[in-house]
C-alpha cells in the first residue's frame, strides 16, 4: 500500500504509557477527597421476592453511619438501561435475582458501612424463580417482567431453507453451550464524586462511556444535563462491563442529597456478583453443503440467558443472529435467536456481543462439514469465505474491504507447516496434538442503530490545537489512535496535539467505547474536525501568500509552498491574525455510520456499515493421563482496514488471544459460587502460547485513512481454533464450553486415548 502518511500507520509513542509505567494516572479510588463518606449497597440476596418492608432503623443506630437510602430517595425514574429501560437502581418492591440492590448506605468509614448494610432489616416474600430459558419459557412461569420473559427475538429469513437442504450432499446438526463469563477487568468498578461551586454534582467513575452515564443519573435525579457532569477517571479495563451503570447512579444519589463528597469502590467479589456478565447461548446448527463443500443452507436457534435484566441483552441476541452465518457466504438461511429473562444476576455487554459464543458454532459446523466431505478445513472456509460483492444474510452487498481471503491466505503456510510437523511430532506417547482453525466477521459499531460520534478540534491564538473527544480510552488506544488522525490531518506531532477526553462538561458524545467502533467512528468524526481546521488554514494562508490555495499544504505546523517550499506561514501566525479578526477556529467533526434498522420478521437490512474479518490458527497438545491442554501457538491474521498504529493492533491481538484461551479452556462463572479469582481461573503468562499476529490491511474506503477496528475481533476466533484443535487431537469435539480439564479427559477416555498412543 502507498504510505505516505508521518504519523498514521506508524508506532508512536502511546499516550499514557509513561504515566501509567510511573504509576501515575489517578484510579477511581485513588481520587483523594477531604472527608468523602463511603457508599455501601445492601443486595437481596434472593433470586425473586417481594420486599415487603424495609427497616432501616437499626442501621441509621451504627455510629458512622450518615444515611441509609431506599427507592422513596429517588428523585427521578428508578429505571435505568441503555437499550431497554428495565432495571431499577434500588428495589421498587420486587427483587429478580439475589444481586439486586435494595438499600445505599452513606457512612464515615468503611466499617460503618459495613456495619450498617447487614444492620437493614428487610422483610421478603419469596416468589417462585426461574433459571435456565426453558424454565423461563415454560408455561405458567413467573413472569419476571411486566411484559413477560422473552425479551427480545431477531429473525433472519433469506431464501428456502427447506428446498436447499434437499439439495444437500451433507447436513451436520449440533447443539453448542457457553457459560457465563465474568470479564475479570484488573480495576474493580469504582467512583467517587462530590459538589462543585456551582452546585454541579461532578462524578468521576471508571466508565466506557461517560455521556451515557450522564443520560442516565441526571434521569435518575431527576435533573437537566447541566447539573451534572461526569468525568472518566483513569481505568482498568472494561470489556463491555462499564458500559452498563455501575457505581455512577448510587454516587449521584448519594450527592444529590448529602451534597458532601461520597466515594463506592467494589470489592473483586462484588464485582463478580453484581456487575454484567457474558451471556451463556445454547446454539442448535443445521447447516448443509454439497459435495463441493459449499454451503447451501443453514437453520439456527440461539437462546441467550439474559438474567434478571435487559441491559445489552438485545444488542447480543442480534449479533450473535447477524454473525450466525460466519465471514461465509449462504444463500439460504433461517435464523433466530431469543433473549429470554430468567433470576440469575443480569448479562449485558462482553467484548463481541454474541459473536464469540456463535463462532464457536459456525466453526464448529465447518470442521464437521469438512469432516464429513473429506475437504480440507482450511479449504472449505476458502471456498465459501465472503467477497467483495458477496451478499450477506440480511441482504447487504459488500461492496469493499472483505479481507477473510486475505486472511486466509496468510495462514496457509503456517497451516500448512504445522499440519506436516506439529501434528507429526508428539513429545511423549501420552502426548496428542491437533491444529484448528477459526474464523470470524464482526460489524463495527451498533448494530442497525444509530451510534454517531462527534469529536471537536480546536486551535488558540498562540497556534495550539486541543483535541476534545467523549471517547473513552478504557486502555485500548483510543486516545493515542485518535490523536495520530489528527496530528496527520493538521501535518502536526503528535506531540502537538492537546487532548481532552471523556468529560461531558467539556467533550462532546462519541458514544461508547464499544462495539469496536472509535477508531472507525471517532476517527472519522476526528478526521473531518480537524479537515475542517485544515482548510481553514489553508484559505487563509492562500489569502495571506498571495498564491492558490491547491498549491499549500500542511507540515510541521506551517503552512507552506509547494515541495520546494517557496514560501510559509507560521500556524502560529494565522491563529492570531484569524482570532483577531474574530474568526472561530473551533471545527466539529461528526460521524454516524451508514446503517438501515432491521425488518423485524426478515431480518433484511444493512445492520453495519463495515466489517472486520480474521482468521486463527491454534496448535495444541493434550496429555490424555491428566487432561491438561497447552496451547502451543497462536497465529492469528486480522484484517483491520488499515493499522493506524500497528504495534498497538498487535496489542489488541495478545489480549485478544488470551481472553479467547480462557473462555476455550478455563472460565465459567457460576452465579452463587464463582465470587474471585480464587475459583474463577483466568489465564495467567504461564498459559499463554506464543502468538504471531499478522495484520491484513484490506482498506475500507468509509475508515479514517482506510481503518476498521479490532478490538473484539482480536477474540472472536481463538476460542473456536483452541476448540476444532483439541478435536484434532482427541478425535471428538467438545461443544459445552469451557473444554476444562475435567471434560478434556472425559473425552479422552471417552474415545479410548486415555494412555499411551499406539507406536
Ligand atoms: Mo464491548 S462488549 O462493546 O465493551
Amino acid at each position: 500500500m502507498p504510505d505516505n502518511c508521518r504519523t498514521v500507520g506508524k508506532n508512536i509513542a502511546r499516550i499514557g504509557a509513561v504515566e501509567r509505567l510511573q504509576g501515575r494516572p489517578v484510579f477511581s479510588a485513588d481520587l483523594s477527597l477531604d472527608d468523602a463518606l463511603v457508599l455501601k449497597v445492601l443486595r437481596s440476596g434472593r433470586a425473586h421476592a417481594v420486599v415487603k418492608d424495609i427497616d432501616v432503623g437499626p442501621a441509621l443506630a451504627v455510629d458512622g453511619v450518615v444515611r441509609v437510602f431506599t427507592e422513596a430517595d429517588i428523585p427521578g425514574e428508578n429505571r435505568m438501561g441503555i437499550i431497554n429501560r428495565d432495571q431499577p437502581l434500588l428495589a421498587d418492591g420486587r427483587v429478580r435475582s439475589s444481586a439486586d440492590p435494595v438499600a445505599l448506605v452513606a457512612a464515615r468509614s468503611e466499617e460503618a458501612a459495613e456495619r450498617a448494610v447487614a444492620a437493614i432489616q428487610v422483610t421478603y416474600e419469596d416468589l417462585p424463580a426461574v433459571f435456565t430459558p426453558d424454565e423461563a419459557l415454560a408455561p405458567g412461569a413467573p413472569a419476571i417482567h411486566p411484559d413477560g420473559n422473552l425479551l427480545f427475538a431477531r429473525r433472519i429469513r433469506r431464501g428456502d431453507v427447506e428446498a436447499a437442504f434437499s439439495r444437500c450432499a451433507v447436513v451436520v446438526e449440533r447443539t453448542y453451550r457457553t457459560p457465563f463469563i465474568e470479564h475479570a477487568y484488573l480495576e474493580p468498578d469504582a467512583g467517587a464524586g462530590f459538589v462543585d461551586d456551582d452546585g454541579t454534582l461532578v462524578i468521576y467513575a471508571s466508565t466506557q462511556n461517560p455521556h451515557y452515564d450522564l443520560t442516565e443519573v441526571t434521569r435518575l435525579l431527576g435533573v437537566e444535563k447541566w447539573r451534572v457532569r461526569i468525568i472518566q477517571a483513569a481505568t482498568g479495563g472494561g470489556f463491555g462491563s462499564k458500559l452498563d451503570l455501575n457505581v455512577q447512579g448510587f454516587i449521584g444519589l448519594a450527592l444529590y442529597h448529602l451534597r458532601q463528597p461520597v466515594r463506592m469502590v467494589y470489592s473483586r467479589e462484588e464485582a463478580f456478583l453484581a456487575t454484567a456478565k457474558r451471556h451463556p447461548l445454547e446454539m442448535h446448527f443445521t447447516t448443509g453443503a454439497d459435495e463441493k463443500g459449499r454451503l447451501l443452507a443453514t437453520r439456527v436457534l440461539i437462546t441467550c440467558n439474559t438474567g434478571a435484566y435487559g441491559s445489552y441483552g438485545i444488542a447480543v441476541t442480534s449479533r450473535s443472529a447477524v454473525h450466525a452465518t460466519g465471514p461465509y457466504k449462504i444463500e439460504n438461511v433461517e435464523i433466530e435467536s431469543r433473549c429470554v429473562y430468567t433470576n440469575h444476576p443480569f448479562c449485558g455487554a462482553m467484548r463481541g456481543f454474541g459473536t464469540p459464543q456463535a463462532a464457536i458454532a459456525h466453526e464448529g459446523q465447518m470442521d464437521l462439514l469438512a469432516q464429513r466431505l473429506g475437504i480440507d478445513p482450511l479449504e472449505i472456509r476458502r471456498i465459501n469465505a465472503l467477497r467483495t460483492g458477496s451478499v450477506t444474510a440480511t441482504g447487504q452487498k459488500l461492496s469493499a474491504s472483505v479481507g477473510i481471503g486475505e486472511c486466509l491466505q496468510a495462514l496457509t503456510p503456517h497451516y500448512d507447516q504445522a499440519r506436516r510437523q506439529w501434528r507429526q511430532e508428539p513429545s511423549s506417547p501420552y502426548i496428542r496434538r491437533g491444529v484448528g482453525i477459526g474464523c470470524m466477521w464482526y460489524g463495527i459499531g451498533n448494530t442497525g442503530t444509530k451510534n454517531p460520534a462527534t469529536a471537536r478540534v480546536a486551535m488558540d491564538r498562540e497556534g495550539r490545537v486541543t483535541l476534545f473527544t467523549g471517547c473513552a480510552d478504557i486502555g485500548q488506544g483510543s486516545s493515542t489512535v485518535l490523536t495520530q488522525i489528527c496530528a496527520e490531518v493538521l501535518g502536526l506531532a503528535p506531540g502537538d496535539i492537546r487532548l481532552v477526553v471523556a468529560d461531558t462538561g467539556l467533550t462532546p458524545n462519541a458514544g461508547a467505547t464499544s462495539a469496536s467502533r472509535q477508531t472507525y467512528i471517532s476517527g472519522n468524526a476526528v478526521q473531518t474536525a480537524a479537515a475542517k481546521l485544515a482548510a481553514a488554514l489553508l484559505e487563509a494562508a492562500a489569502d495571506q501568500l498571495q498564491v492558490p490555495r491547491a498549491s499549500l499544504a500542511l507540515s510541521n505546523g506551517e503552512v507552506i509552498t509547494g515541495a520546494e517550499k517557496t514560501g510559509c506561514v507560521s500556524f502560529a501566525r494565522l491563529a492570531q491574525m484569524l482570532h483577531d479578526q474574530g474568526v472561530s477556529l473551533e471545527f466539529e467533526g461528526f460521524f454516524d455510520p451508514p446503517t438501515t434498522a432491521l425488518d423485524p420478521a426478515t431480518g433484511q437490512g444493512v445492520p453495519y456499515a463495515t466489517y472486520a474479518f480474521a482468521g486463527q490458527l491454534a496448535l495444541v497438545e493434550v496429555d490424555t493421563l491428566t487432561g491438561e491442554v497447552r496451547v502451543a501457538r497462536i497465529v492469528a491474521a486480522h484484517d483491520v482496514g488499515r493499522a493506524i498504529h500497528p504495534e498497538n493492533v498487535r496489542g489488541q491481538i495478545c489480549g485478544g488471544v488470551a481472553m479467547g484461551l480462557g473462555f476455550a479452556l478455563m472460565e465459567q462463572f457460576v452465579p452463587g459460587s464463582t465470587l474471585s479469582l480464587k475459583d474463577y481461573h483466568i489465564p495467567t503468562c504461564a498459559d499463554m502460547p506464543e502468538i504471531v499476529p499478522i495484520i491484513v490491511e484490506s482498506e475500507e474506503p468509509s475508515g479514517p485513512f482506510g481503518a476498521k477496528g479490532v478490538g473484539e475481533p482480536a477474540l472472536i476466533p481463538t476460542a473456536p481454533a483452541i476448540l476444532n484443535a483439541l478435536a484434532d487431537a482427541l478425535g471428538k469435539r467438545i461443544d459445552t464450553l469451557p473444554a476444562s480439564l475435567e471434560s478434556v479427559l472425559e473425552t479422552s477416555i471417552a474415545t479410548g486415548h486415555f494412555g499411551p498412543r499406539e507406536v
